[in-house]
């Protein structure tokens, strides 16, 4: 099962998460982070950025989950322009170490197996960052979407489009395809790290953690994971049925365990 943390922040997540990749870090220089844009990292990384000063992040390698297809590399919202100005840049990232799926038209076809051999190569992630989308999404595997599934193309639902729509100028805007690491890759991870903050999360939470397990709510394949730590803020665990057992053990955790 998947241990919940409710925490009563989004900045208290944040510390929490970047102390236990720090940890990651210091155990293993040359780890492999899988990184995520949305708005939910963002507290992760700007802890993270406050603890990087005492840490070696020279051989540190990321891969992003996901980026859309067709979008203009230099556009702001392309999420490699994202990935280098919320993560490579303000942590002093190696931009070499930092991969993000290739959304150009050309090579789109082979660019996820390619996408899957370099993951393989840096010796698979270590620990994944994840948000998750109000219809369960996780990286941008919609509804629908195979348990088994690694790095492809996906058609984005509308409700995916009209909430990044905020991205860009218009829903019009927002590309209609992406190319996303699949469940079965994120499966691959060691460790899953699932982020959520805010009531507009609360029925994607809970349907992910206790609901079925079930393609029509990707983020329950987690579910299916050894190691996944859950960190939401009050208003986003709303929905659950069992906080008040998740907030008992995790305050009767032995400190020893770590996340
Ligand atoms: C996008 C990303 C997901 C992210 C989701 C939620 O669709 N591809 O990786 O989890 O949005 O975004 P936010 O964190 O901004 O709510």
């Amino acid at each position: 099962m998947a241990e919940v943390v409710i925490v009563p922040d989004a900045a208290r997540a944040g510390v929490l998460v970047a102390e236990e990749i720090v940890r990651l870090i210091t155990r293993r220089p040359d780890a492999v982070l899988g990184v995520a844009t949305g708005s939910t990292p963002l507290p992760v990384y700007e802890a993270l950025r406050e603890r990087v000063g005492g840490v070696d992040v020279s051989l540190l390698r990321a891969f992003a989950l996901d980026e859309y297809v067709g979008i203009d590399p230099d556009h702001p919202e392309s999420y490699r322009n994202v990935i280098r100005r919320e993560v490579v840049e303000p942590l002093g990232l190696d931009p070499e170490r930092v991969r993000v799926p290739a959304g150009a038209l050309m090579g789109i076809e082979t660019a996820g197996e390619e996408y899957e051999e370099a993951i393989a190569s840096a010796g698979g992630i270590d620990l994944q960052i994840l948000g998750i989308g109000t219809d369960g999404h996780i990286g941008f595997n919609e509804p629908g979407s195979s348990f088994a599934s690694r790095t492809r193309v996906k058609t984005l639902t509308q409700q995916t489009r009209e909430d990044n729509a905020r991205f860009f100028e218009s829903v019009d805007d927002v590309p209609e395809h992406c190319i996303t690491q699949g469940l079965g890759t994120i499966l691959a991870a060691r460790h899953l790290v699932l982020l959520a903050f805010g009531a507009g999360k609360a029925e994607a939470v809970a349907g992910a953690i206790e609901g079925p397990v079930t393609a029509s709510v990707p983020g329950s394949a987690i579910q299916l994971h050894s190691h996944v730590t859950v960190v939401v803020d009050e208003a986003a665990a709303s929905a659950l049925r069992f906080g008040d057992y998740y907030r008992y053990a995790w305050s009767h955790k032995p400190a020893w365990q770590g996340l």
